[in-house]
């Protein structure tokens, strides 16, 4: 019935007053007034292409996210090209690039992350400035780790960028594709090196999802951020919330460029403003502690492999209109602990809205609060072996593996990831039970895309509690990534079973602000079957 209502008499179009909420919330564009005329001779265009003469209304309603995908890719514009405003790369080669590889020294590791990345010229250009400072001042890169994390929100331009080809179109401000170093020649076409290209990840990523920072997307401890030319069509309070994350998502001391759609958001709280010329850059302030964001889940939803599965997935038909919002998110998440560990009962208050009947309970400090007031002045300074040194001294063990976790989230919020991932295996080493830290050890897997070892870590998180919904969901998309359809199926399966009753509108536990009405809807997705018929409100 949904359906029909959806439909626009004999026009085969989905109701524009249906459709018009959902998308502004999905997109986090602004639809109102003359815009909704675009809106209109989107949905038009991607009805042409999906429907049939059967019409909208008879096609079956599977699920909305491909749908969603093709409308979005409609809406968005992917102007770019190498090199894009002078200043701006002016600045990062002057200033924020020698700053970045001054204050990263000891680790040798340099984050980046390009936000509404298009077809890749951005970050590519990022990485060819990265390899030209380095070369410059080292001639070998003295074994610098470079991370370049490219994301956007339409498969096409994700799919173009992974290829690495250009035409001279792409070069109109530069002649960079000239440099042998970088690019080979193709007819009218010039393809990067592999040493470039290779240095790049590229991703699915909607930046209005309250999806990051998070390990499981790479999108922590960052150095630098470009959020340039993506904004023209966001409301101000959608881009001022992207601004607000990417600030929990920077180092402390890293740097946010933003493009001329994006200044008159400038930030106040939390950054300094530099200017360079005509460009004008944001360094998040590092006079706060390097707190561990307190969204941060160990098993955050694994945006990324999820909807490159899902693009996989047959073009859909008019998707139904979600009955269930996301709530805000609380404040603060405690930490959550299997049974066993909580047992000091009376010590610890139970996790709001968690279910009692359960008897899980929270470590509401997460872990020894002296002990963390001394650490927390000691991650400021980068004092970090003092830092380590407190934990070990910690004689209880429950309160120092907690206090281990929150250190190992701080350290990745400040870009310390290597130290993050061997402090969560001590972590793990003395506390094998620790459900959170369990899932994070997989999502670590799965982020450097070791599914073996993350199928591994999902399997123990399950053996810890095996009514853990997002751990079924992320053992499902490891097993189908790794072509074990069954177990894939059956994980989904059991994920659908477990939340079938729940609020849709509540927050799955781990979920990284994800409701329930949102991964029933996504395990329906990826294992095909139609999302009706798993709603059952
Ligand atoms: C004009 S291009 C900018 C490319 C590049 N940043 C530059 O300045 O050259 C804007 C890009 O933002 C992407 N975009 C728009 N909304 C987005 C969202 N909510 N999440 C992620 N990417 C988005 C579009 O798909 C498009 O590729």
């Amino acid at each position: 019935m949904a359906n029909v209502r959806l439909v626009m008499e004999g026009s085969g179009m989905p109701a524009m007053e249906d459709l018009l909420p959902w998308v502004e919330a999905e997109t986090g564009m602004d639809f109102s007034g003359n815009r909704s005329g675009r809106l209109r001779d989107a949905i038009q265009k991607v009805m042409s292409r999906i429907a049939t003469t059967a019409g909208l209304d008879r096609l079956p309603a599977m699920e909305r996210g491909p749908f969603l995908e093709r409308l979005t890719a409609e809406l968005t514009v992917g102007e770019t090209f190498f090199f894009r405003n002078e200043f701006h790369f002016r600045a990062l080669r002057e200033h924020v690039i020698p700053d970045i590889l001054r204050e990263n020294a000891d680790k040798r590791e340099i984050r980046i992350w390009s936000a509404g990345c298009a077809t890749g010229e951005e970050p590519y250009s990022l990485a060819i400035l990265l390899d030209q400072i380095l070369t410059t001042i080292s001639n070998r890169n003295l074994g610098w780790a470079t991370s370049i994390l490219g994301t956007d929100l339409n498969p096409e331009f994700l799919q173009k960028a992974r290829e690495g080809c250009y035409r001279m179109w792409s070069f109109r401000q530069s002649d960079i594709q000239a440099d042998r170093r970088y690019f080979l020649q193709e007819s009218d076409s010039f393809r990067l090196l592999p040493h470039v290209r290779d240095r790049v990840r590229f991703a699915y990523l909607n930046l209005v999802k309250d999806v990051y920072p998070s390990p499981l997307t790479g999108t922590m401890g960052m150095d630098l951020i470009v959020f340039r030319n993506v904004a023209i069509y966001l409301k101000p309070e959608v881009t001022a919330a992207i601004i607000e994350r990417f600030h929990r998502a920077l180092r402390p001391g890293g740097w946010l460029l933003l493009g001329e759609a994006e200044v008159s958001f400038a930030p106040t709280l939390g950054f300094e403003v530099q200017r360079f010329d005509q460009a004008t850059i944001f360094r998040k302030t590092s006079d706060r502690a390097a707190e561990p964001s307190k969204y941060i889940s160990a098993s955050s939803l694994p945006v990324l492999a999820l909807v490159s599965l899902a693009a996989q997935s047959i073009l859909p038909s008019v998707p139904p209109i979600p009955k269930w919002v996301p709530r805000p998110k609380p404040l603060a998440r405690p930490l959550l602990v299997q049974p066993s560990l909580a047992r000091k009962a009376g010590e610890i208050p139970l996790a709001p809205g968690s279910d009692a009947g359960r008897q899980k309970a929270a470590v509401a400090e997460l872990g020894d609060a002296t002990a963390w007031q001394r650490i927390e002045p000691l991650l400021r300074q980068r004092h970090l072996t003092e830092a380590d040194r407190i934990i070990d001294r910690i004689s209880d063990l429950q309160e120092r593996a907690c206090t281990r976790l929150r250190y190992v989230q701080a350290l990745l919020a400040c870009a310390e990831i290597s130290r993050a991932h061997r402090m969560l295996d001590l972590c793990l080493k003395e506390q094998p039970l620790l459900l959170e830290a369990q899932l994070l050890k997989a999502s670590f897997a799965e982020e450097a895309g070791d599914l073996k070892a993350a199928e591994q870590s999902y399997r123990r998180a399950l053996y810890i509690d095996r009514s853990c919904p997002m751990a079924h969901f992320h053992l499902a998309l490891v097993q189908q990534q790794q072509g074990n359809r069954a177990g894939a199926a059956r994980s989904l399966r059991t994920t659908l079973k477990l939340i079938e009753h729940k609020d849709p509108h509540a927050l799955v536990e781990y979920g990284e602000g994800v409701c329930y009405g949102r991964l029933k809807e996504m395990a329906a997705v990826i294992s095909g079957c139609r999302l009706e018929e798993t709603i059952d409100d």
